[in-house]
């Protein structure tokens, strides 16, 4: 694997937890990093900064304790507020700020952000512009392979962002009129690479070290992007970075592991976010680890009504105990 670079820094691997508002926050970043994920992207932070002293955006600005180099989304569609956000995500600690263009959430579109920028080139080349002149740490962007079927301009906007000073670019192989139906393609990110000299980071439906290794030698890209595949199975990134290395699968983690990891994770969440939201947190984390274990789905049920963190520790624990003495393996 040949190192890869954004601005200054050299990253481990070619391997990066791609941004989900929700899902990557603080403590997932932690633990992805510690399992082999050479980039953490944070969730993205709106740009409009009156709305930064909600909780919500509150814990999504905190970068202290952050595993370095730490990337910080942002997300809007005016090129002023995009560079303030900017600036100020790069005074609380960001080492490089990443540009949503690639979501189609509504709440982000409603505002003509994110992936609806990509229908006026000239306001991405604006916002591009505005932003890397506002900081001095590197500026990456994320797009998908264009507004429709029709209108794939994943390429005409990989160039305006080259030209415009963005280091690396990462692409959703799908539209935004996609949004998640279909499989992933990955021909238009290969168009894009070619088109560009700045690294390209693949990303759509990488859920094992096969796909992964399939992805990079169909795009030719630098890096690759892991969203989904990540929820509830942090280690995929270890799982990965062994095969593109060795050419060999790592067995996968045995229910002590598993067990030890997703305690961990619970702790780690219920401190950063205090009892109540991180209980409420605590929930779709813990849903997705023991999705595909025997009795999951019952335990579920009961597993969300709890309403304490002592609780959510004592009922895992207590699931795990009971798999253990059955000597069953996870099959993740
Ligand atoms: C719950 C969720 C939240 C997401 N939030 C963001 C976000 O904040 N910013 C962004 O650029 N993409 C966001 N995405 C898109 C992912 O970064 C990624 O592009 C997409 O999930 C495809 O990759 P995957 O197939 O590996 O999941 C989100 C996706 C999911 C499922």
């Amino acid at each position: 694997m040949s190192a890869l670079r954004i601005g200054p820094y050299t990253l481990p691997n070619q391997l990066i937890l791609a941004p989900m508002a929700g899902v990557t926050d603080r403590p997932f970043r932690q633990l992805c990093r510690h399992l082999g994920a050479g980039l953490v992207v944070s969730e993205m932070v709106t740009s409009d900064v009156r709305l930064w002293n909600t909780r919500k955006s509150s814990l999504r600005l905190l970068h202290q304790g952050d595993p370095e180099p730490r990337s910080v989304q942002i997300a809007g569609g005016d090129p002023q507020m995009l560079a303030e956000a900017a600036r100020r995500n790069v005074a609380l600690g960001a080492q490089i700020i990443d540009i949503n263009m690639g979501c189609p959430a509504k709440k982000v579109c409603n505002k003509a952000a994110g992936s609806a920028l990509l229908k006026d080139q000239g306001l991405v080349q604006e916002i591009l512009h505005a932003v890397v002149a506002a900081v001095d740490v590197p500026v990456t962007l994320k797009i998908r392979t264009g507004w429709d079927r029709q209108n794939k301009n994943g390429i005409e906007v990989a160039k305006i962002a080259e030209q415009a000073g963005i280091v690396a670019l990462a692409v959703h192989g799908r539209t935004r009129a996609d949004l998640y139906s279909g499989d992933a393609e990955y021909d238009t990110i290969a168009a894009i690479k070619q088109a560009v000299s700045i690294p390209v980071f693949a990303n759509g439906d990488i859920d094992s070290p096969e796909k992964a290794k399939a992805v990079l030698a169909a795009t030719g890209a630098d890096a690759l992007l892991i969203g989904r595949a990540a929820q509830g199975r942090p280690w995929i990134f270890r799982e990965i970075e062994h095969y593109l290395r060795t050419g060999e699968k790592l067995p996968p983690p045995g229910l002590l592991e598993v067990e030890r990891i997703l305690l961990e994770h619970l702790a780690a969440l219920h401190a950063f976010y205090g009892e109540v939201m991180g209980v409420r947190i605590a929930r779709k984390h813990v849903g997705w680890y023991l999705a595909t274990l025997p009795g999951a789905r019952e335990f579920r049920a009961q597993f969300n009504r709890l309403e304490s963190t002592d609780a959510q520790c004592a009922n895992v624990r207590e699931f795990f105990r009971e798999r253990h003495n059955d000597g069953e393996e996870v099959a993740a």
